[in-house]
């Protein structure tokens, strides 16, 4: 009966899902080798549906913002730009190079960070780098992520120069206490004067948003709303729900009662509902996992364009994603690497051609059923036709069978003539759906992930740990909480 009370907008779930960017987790593997993994990237095969999607990490970062997933990795270090863009270039030839997918087209290329305007002029090394690939086309979405409070007028007109499709830059929220908590500047005249400099000249700007930050009620979610998409200037909004666990100096502020808790889940499910709903009636639509855009505020040719791919994961087995610098996650069929997060053993072990990769953490299980888990994360919809391909090379065990058939009973998904979609509802609980389509052992490693970082966030409330980026490096989580636990 209390269970039943508890259930949240008549779902099968308690509350929202406390992932985002750990649904790409896989177990550690202490026994990976160098030649095992490189064996593996060796043999990764170009498949029918493969398809080749870059993404290059800018570890800098003048900010410290208490909810950022990224943050472990950042540093202020800056005038390193020059000597890391040469590095992140050197680093993409050698992926791209020995991948089966060499010269074939590229559906997008990502410069995400941190702060890619840190790089300052060193942006034309990378964007440079990218657009002489062979397969850089007309078709390749080129989409660049910057900070409103660093960026500056030369960078945004570089990007311009080089025909970059799409600006993208955190806001969070626009109410100045919640930005306070966050550790973010409080005021928002920055956005402003970025847009001025914009000037219209690239195509999709999109802002940033998250739902269920502390101190934040629903009406300010819709306020934001309101104001971001009445801008004509701004044409697309990803609103991500926040992932606590991905951030351990946020949970540890929490703890402390520094910051006040994030709303309830109620009111966080309230949050989500409203937001989607907002998107829907003014007549915007669903590209990206947490992205929607106003299609009458976009050429239809560059619509076509958007990948979807803000949530730097692979979108199934197939897909090569390379993704290169400090704390960079790449996918091929077959094997998951995740690059060093520490920049300077980064950039020291690519200088001399070694592998910058932290072993433990990647892996070459093959995960054939990731087209199933990631389809909430995806616009497209998952097509009738993967699923029965999926189920013929025994990829989807009985249990995850199960599973899909039964959100598609309650509602969470629909389906659909030749595909699986997700309903309103389904997008509410987008990340509860990822974590339940997965199975047994993939789900644990993510939970495990979660409850790492709520174990780093409690070693800060007992003084044994400092909230410093570090802190967010889950390279050195062992090491952390050894430390903190003796
Ligand atoms: C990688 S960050 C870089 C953005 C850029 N540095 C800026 O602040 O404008 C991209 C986006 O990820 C989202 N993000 C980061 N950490 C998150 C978390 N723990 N939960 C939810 N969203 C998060 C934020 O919306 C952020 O703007
Ligand atoms: S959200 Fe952006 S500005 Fe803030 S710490 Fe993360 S990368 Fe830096």
């Amino acid at each position: 009966m209390t269970d039943t009370i508890h259930r949240l907008l008549g779902t099968r779930y308690v509350g929202l899902a406390r992932n985002t960017i750990d649904y790409w987790m896989q177990p550690d593997d202490p026994t990976m080798t160098e030649s095992r993994l490189m064996s593996a990237i060796d043999r990764a095969p170009a498949l029918p549906h493969s398809s080749l999607r870059l993404y290059l990490h800018v570890p800098f970062c003048a900010q410290r913002c208490r909810f950022c997933a990224f943050s472990g990795g950042n540093s202020l270090d800056f005038r390193q730009a020059e000597r890391y863009a040469a590095l992140l270039v050197r680093q993409l030839h050698f992926m791209w190079g020995r991948s089966a997918m060499k010269g074939r087209p590229i559906r997008s290329v990502n410069i995400g960070g941190g702060s890619p305007d840190l790089l300052g002029p060193s942006i034309e090394t990378v964007l440079g780098a990218v657009r002489s690939l062979a397969g850089f086309g007309d078709d390749t979405e080129l989409a660049v992520e910057m900070t409103l409070s660093t960026v500056k007028p030369e960078f945004i007109e570089t990007l311009v120069a080089h025909g970059v499709t799409k600006v993208s830059f955190g806001v969070q929220s626009l109410d100045a206490t919640v930005r306070r908590y966050m550790r973010q500047p409080t005021t928002t005249k920055h956005l402003e004067r970025v847009l001025r400099w914009i000037d219209g000249r690239i195509p999709v700007v999109n802002a940033d948003l998250i739902t269920g930050l502390p101190g934040q009620t629903r009406e300010d979610v819709a306020d934001d709303l309101d104001v971001l998409m009445a801008d004509p200037r701004i044409n697309a909004i990803s609103s991500y729900l926040l992932t606590a666990g991905a951030a351990p100096a946020l949970i540890a502020a929490i703890e402390a009662g520094t910051i006040p808790p994030p709303p309830p889940p109620l009111e966080q499910a309230l949050m989500r509902l409203g937001t989607y709903g907002a998107f829907r009636r003014a007549g915007w639509v669903r590209r990206g996992t947490n992205t929607y855009v106003n299609p009458r505020g976009i050429a239809a040719a560059i619509v076509s364009k958007l990948a979807g791919d803000e949530c730097i994961g692979a979108s199934d087995y197939e897909t090569f994603l390379l993704a290169v610098g400090p704390q960079a996650i790449a996918s091929l069929p077959g094997v998951r690497i995740e690059n060093l997060v520490d920049i300077e053993a980064w950039c020291a072990a690519v200088e001399r051609d070694a592998l910058p990769f932290c072993l433990p953490k990647c892996s070459t299980a093959h995960q054939r059923d990731m087209s199933l888990w990631t389809f909430p994360l995806r616009w497209e919809g998952l097509p009738h036709a993967r699923v029965a391909a999926m189920k013929a090379s025994g990829a989807l065990s009985r249990a995850q069978i199960e599973i899909l058939d039964a959100l598609v009973h309650e509602g969470l998904v629909v389906d659909g003539p030749d595909r699986y979609a997700l309903s309103l509802l389904g997008e509410v609980f987008m990340g509860q759906l990822v974590r339940d389509l997965k199975t047994d052992s993939a789900r644990a490693a993510v939970d495990a992930y979660i409850d790492e970082g709520a174990a780093l966030g409690h070693l800060v409330t007992l003084g044994r740990a400092h909230d410093v980026n570090p802190l967010n490096n889950r390279q050195l989580a062992k090491l952390s909480l050894d430390d903190g636990g003796a």
